[in-house]
């Protein structure tokens, strides 16, 4: 099936979010140190451009986890794929996401990070679908609210394409011509 992609948020709009987004948490964690979880692959381009805003020591760490495969659906199966290098004893720990749907991949996520004994754990992700949502989970700092359409660019991908697109773009599937 051919698709094809229109532009939803220009490059400019999303560099201009995530600078304030980097603004925000420099001054809400003001005199500590931050800890950004990258969840990979999709929130790697926000995590690298949201920790050069931030003024505050920064360290990263990454984790995988298994979410759509080559579908546009969530299949509610959380697997981690690849762990954390570090522990996350006594720190200061922002979850980085590309984007919020169902809500089933951070709601277990959250709550197993927040067993391993880190001084706090919040979530930070670049896009919103809050009409998606079956499980709730408290989202700390949104870049965008987003209608519910599936999206890629700026990391997420549709069947592993389009993650370098330097904006977030609504992926259009052509029906076969009559
Ligand atoms: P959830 O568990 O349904 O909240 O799904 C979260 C994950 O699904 C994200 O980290 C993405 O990898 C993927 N996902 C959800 N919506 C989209 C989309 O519109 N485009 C690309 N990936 C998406
Ligand atoms: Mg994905």
């Amino acid at each position: 099936m051919a698709e094809h992609v229109e532009v939803l948020l220009s490059e400019e709009e999303v560099d201009r979010r995530i600078r304030e987004i980097g603004e925000q948490i420099s001054r809400d964690y003001a005199g500590k140190k931050v800890h950004l979880v990258c969840v990979l692959k999709g929130a790697s381009f926000f995590m690298c451009e949201l920790a050069k805003r931030i003024t505050v020591p920064v360290s990263l760490d990454f984790m995988s986890v298994s979410s759509y495969g080559g579908d546009t659906k969530s299949s509610g199966v959380v697997k981690i794929v690849k762990d954390l290098d570090e522990p996350l004893t006594d720190r200061h720990v922002i979850v980085v996401e590309d984007i919020v749907d169902s809500g089933r991949t951070l709601s277990y996520l959250l709550e197993m990070l927040r067993s391993r004994g880190a001084a706090d754990v919040k979530l930070c992700t670049l896009l919103d679908k809050p009409d998606r949502r079956v499980v709730d989970v408290r989202v700390d700092y949104t870049g965008f609210q987003i209608p519910d359409a599936f999206v890629v660019g700026y990391g997420l991908d549709y069947d592993q394409k389009y993650r370098n697109l330097p904006y977030i773009g609504v992926v259009n599937f052509d029906s076969p011509a009559q």
